[in-house]
């Protein structure tokens, strides 16, 4: 239950007891499963468990992990996708197997028993060189957890290109997706590579190479308390990290600007004058909202870098053969250091020669071990699904990286730089006072959450930011809205705007106000309710609500004007009854492309 954030549709659990597994599972909730009869009839002090989000077959019992093979020796839970699963499921069926389900997942617990025949030995690894031929025939990527009547007190995990970690009890021992569920009952903890295969059982913890020579790993310890991946007193995870963001962004801070000095001692030497200023470009890739965070800090680089710098969006970045080579530096923007597009991307320009760094929240996860150099943002757990405090700490995290870069390449104006640094560490406190403007934004939402549409416009970052603002609400309260550069929408989209439709503008570039106050004024004159956010100076009375915001460095304006969206996109999810921290369809970790 601790997963469910990460976004579901089934759940199940398979525990094993004197040489028997059972099995209970279902579509829908984890809670669901405490009334099941099947979960009854569970016994014993080694299980698996699984919360299914659906790729191959509908949400149903049938569908959902645990997984066992035909004899029910075998139990398997899965993440990911098994590319080549038809091929070995025809291969399966003519050695005698059957399948009930339409899952990808329940070829592994039968090719792990069918590789377990085939072996003549008796030895103690015979079932886990059954798991690694099974996994070196599967394409595609997966972390398992597999249990096994063969060896009753143990279990047998592995990964690849999933995310999965072993934590070290005492007299206990653990395995999850990530580390905030298991965090309550150990802090050490051992991050496995692609192919590492892990047996464990209460006492003891082996480590095996893909080729099952035995390895010694260290143990990591992580330093977040339990507390921080609890809701800690509020209703809500995603509103406890909106409460949170000046905290967060001052842990990201502290780590990254030391009064006046930037800091980036991972980066150090490789990042010369030298090199930079060899550099073409700049990529910054990733998805959803780290990509957001991509297209705030675009012009930011550019202006104090002079570096031309394109933002992409991995899922696209990875097959369309872009124009990557060492005289490129790129960027990999990632919450969770697990988006399987991110990573894929990741590979794909380290292949090209281009330098890589990977900027995330989450410590040893699967992008870091991909990344030539990796930042940590420092954000704490990230834990419902609509991102918030890590899109914050990524734009203070990238601006902190543009002036390192820049005082290194001295392209920009020293006063400048010693303003914007002043404006990033007066940050914490300014989204404390921007935060108490949601009572407003309560009252706002009340109005409009039975809208069918919500338009989000801007100009220049305040356009980036609109596009952010325009996501959380879409994801979180289902209601349709698009997000446009004020400009644009006279071009065809000004044709959807009617009597009493909403449009969100907002306005922090002192250069670019007034064109945007026009663009506003002409969707107010056909009919359109407005909420602005906004730090300039505007004639308020032409607006339904506005809500300032303090002044601040354009450059890091993004950090404070997304407060008042995030929040109304959570009233308004609110309001309609939603789950809030799980919305429907989404996952947190997109591990899958
Ligand atoms: C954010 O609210 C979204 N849930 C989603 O767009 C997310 O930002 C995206 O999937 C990328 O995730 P990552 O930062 O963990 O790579």
């Amino acid at each position: 239950s601790k997963l469910e954030y990460r976004g579901y549709d089934s759940a199940g659990i398979a525990t094993l007891e004197k040489d028997s597994i059972k099995v209970a599972k279902d579509k829908g909730r984890v809670e669901n499963l405490y009334n099941l009869e099947d979960t009854k009839k569970l016994e014993g002090s080694i299980g698996i468990a699984h919360t299914r989000w659906a790729t191959h077959g509908i949400p149903s019992k049938i569908n959902s992990h645990p997984h066992l093979d035909n004899s029910e020796s075998i139990a398997v839970v899965h993440n990911g996708i098994i590319e080549n699963y038809i091929e070995l499921k025809n291969m399966l069926i003519k050695n005698g197997y059957h399948f009930i389900s339409d899952t990808d997942t329940e070829i592994i617990p039968n090719l792990i028993h069918y590789y377990y025949n085939k072996d003549d030995g008796h030895d103690d690894l015979k079932l886990l060189r059954a798991v690694k031929k099974t996994c070196d025939s599967l394409i595609g990527s997966f972390s398992l957890e597999i249990l096994s009547k063969y060896m009753p007190d143990n279990m047998i995990v592995v990964r690849k290109d999933s995310p999965l970690v072993v934590g070290k009890g005492n007299g206990e021992n653990y395995v999850a997706s990530d580390i905030p569920a298991i965090l309550s009952y150990t802090k050490d903890f051992y991050l496995l590579d692609n192919y590492e295969y892990v047996l464990l059982s209460r006492d003891n913890i082996k480590f095996y190479n893909k080729n099952l020579n035995e390895i010694s790993k260290e143990t990591t310890t992580i330093t977040w308390d339990a507390m921080a991946a609890d809701k800690d007193g509020f209703e809500d995870y995603m509103l406890k990290e909106i409460m949170e963001q000046p905290k967060a962004i001052r842990e990201t801070i502290g780590s990254r600007l030391d009064g006046n000095k930037c800091n980036f001692s991972e980066l150090d030497s490789d990042f010369s004058k030298e090199f930079l200023s060899s550099l073409h470009q700049i990529y910054i890739v990733a998805c959803g909202t780290a990509m957001h965070v991509g297209l705030c800090v675009k012009n930011t680089i550019e202006n104090l870098c002079k570096i031309h710098v394109e933002v992409d969006i991995a899922s696209e970045f990875r097959y369309r053969d872009p124009i990557v080579d060492d005289k490129t530096l790129c960027i990999f923007l990632s919450q969770s250091g697990e988006t399987a597009d991110t990573i894929a991307a990741l590979k794909l320009s380290k292949e090209k020669g281009a330098k890589t760094i990977a900027i995330t929240n989450v410590i040893g996860s699967s992008i870091t071990r991909e990344a030539d150099y990796s930042i940590y943002t420092h954000a704490g757990p990230e834990i419902a699904v609509a991102s918030t405090k890590a899109y914050t700490s990524q734009v203070v995290l990238m601006t902190i990286l543009a002036i390192y870069f820049a005082e290194i390449l001295g392209t920009a104006d020293e006063s400048l730089l010693v303003d914007i640094k002043k404006n990033i560490l007066e940050l914490p406190k300014k989204i404390e006072e921007v935060l108490k403007c949601d009572e407003e934004i309560t009252k706002f939402a009340k109005k409009i959450y039975q809208e069918k549409d919500v338009f989000f416009l801007g100009r220049g970052i305040d356009e980036a930011i609109a596009r952010e603002g325009s996501l959380k609400l879409k994801e979180i309260s289902y209601i349709h809205s698009e997000s446009y550069p004020a400009g644009e929408l006279k071009h065809g989209s000004i044709a959807l705007i009617e009597n009493g439709v909403t449009v969100v503008g907002v306005m922090t570039d002192k250069d670019l106000v007034k064109k945007t106050v026009s663009n506003i004024q002409e969707v107010i004159t056909r009919g359109a309710k407005t909420l602005v956010v906004s730090n300039q100076d505007i004639d308020k009375s032409m607006f339904d609500v506005v809500i300032d915001i303090p002044e601040t460095n354009c450059f890091v304006s993004p950090i404070l004007a997304i407060v008042p969206l995030q929040l109304l996109s959570y009233y308004i999810s609110k309001e309609k009854g939603l789950d809030v921290d799980k919305p429907r369809n989404l996952a947190k970790s997109v591990t899958v492309e």
